[in-house]
């Protein structure tokens, strides 16, 4: 990446992804995208090179933004998008490229998520519980994505499209927060249908007793495994 590089961000959340790459890259212009400003962290703390924006990456992006980028990164919006729609999404993501700029993109593959002993003695139940349900809930939109992106971004006319995958429990030290992560967003989504009234949506009370279980579990060792998909590729020049 040369130093005043343009990166486009898409599905930003915190623009966690953003301000990484602003701590090795103070010159490059780092522009995030969002279809919520939710997550946005206020403007006063993002780096100086850091500017978010709102953008629905399903809709046709605006052609004053077409060829603008030298790298477009898309990371976890696999929860936001139908299977239909991938195909439509990364075709419209790619025209922000310029040529020779890369698109690169992470999506992990929840359909294989597994809570696993990390000790002899440790406690799997209550995190296997609430993976279970959330898989169960959710897979329609995670079986899609990971396993189509490289076959979108050829349709989308990019070049050099290449595909590495790696499992999230790879690095040790990382495994607890990495699972506590993961419980945080299932036990919100459980939260968000519980107060809704969904069917088949646990009580107030049963999640809270099963959450105090799963982050037992952690503290016993139990950490969460699934596989990790990066694709990449190239606008011809
Ligand atoms: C799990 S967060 C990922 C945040 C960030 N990419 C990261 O890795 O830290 C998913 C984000 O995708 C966004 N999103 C979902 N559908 C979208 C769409 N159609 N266009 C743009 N963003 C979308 C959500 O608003 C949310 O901020």
């Amino acid at each position: 990446m040369h130093p005043h590089a343009r990166v486009a961000d898409i599905a930003t959340g915190t623009a966690a992804f953003l301000r990484d790459l602003a701590r090795h890259w103070p010159d490059a212009i780092l522009d995030g995208y969002d279809i919520s400003t939710s997550l946005y962290p206020s403007a006063r703390t993002l780096p100086r090179n850091v500017t978010l924006h709102l953008l629905d990456a399903r809709r046709d992006v605006p052609v004053s933004l077409w060829g603008q980028y030298d790298i477009v990164h898309v990371r976890l919006i696999a929860a936001g998008l139908t299977a239909p729609e991938w195909g439509r999404t990364v075709r419209n993501l790619a025209k922000l490229l310029k040529p020779g700029g890369a698109m690169q993109w992470e999506e992990c593959d929840f359909t294989n998520v597994r809570h696993f002993p990390g000790r002899p003695d440790s406690t799997t139940d209550a995190a296997t519980t609430i993976g279970l349900m959330f898989l169960t809930a959710m897979k329609p939109r995670f079986e899609y994505g990971w396993n189509r992106l490289a076959a979108e971004m050829r349709t989308a006319g990019l070049a050099d499209v290449h595909t590495e995958a790696v499992s999230a429990d790879r690095v040790y030290d990382t495994r607890p927060r990495l699972t506590a992560n993961g419980m945080r967003a299932m036990f919100a989504w459980a939260r968000l249908h519980s107060a809704r009234g969904s069917q088949g949506a646990l009580t107030m009370r049963q999640i809270d007793d099963l959450e105090q279980k799963a982050y037992a579990d952690i503290q016993s060792g139990c950490y969460v495994t699934f596989d990790i998909h990066v694709a990449w590729g190239f606008r011809p020049e």
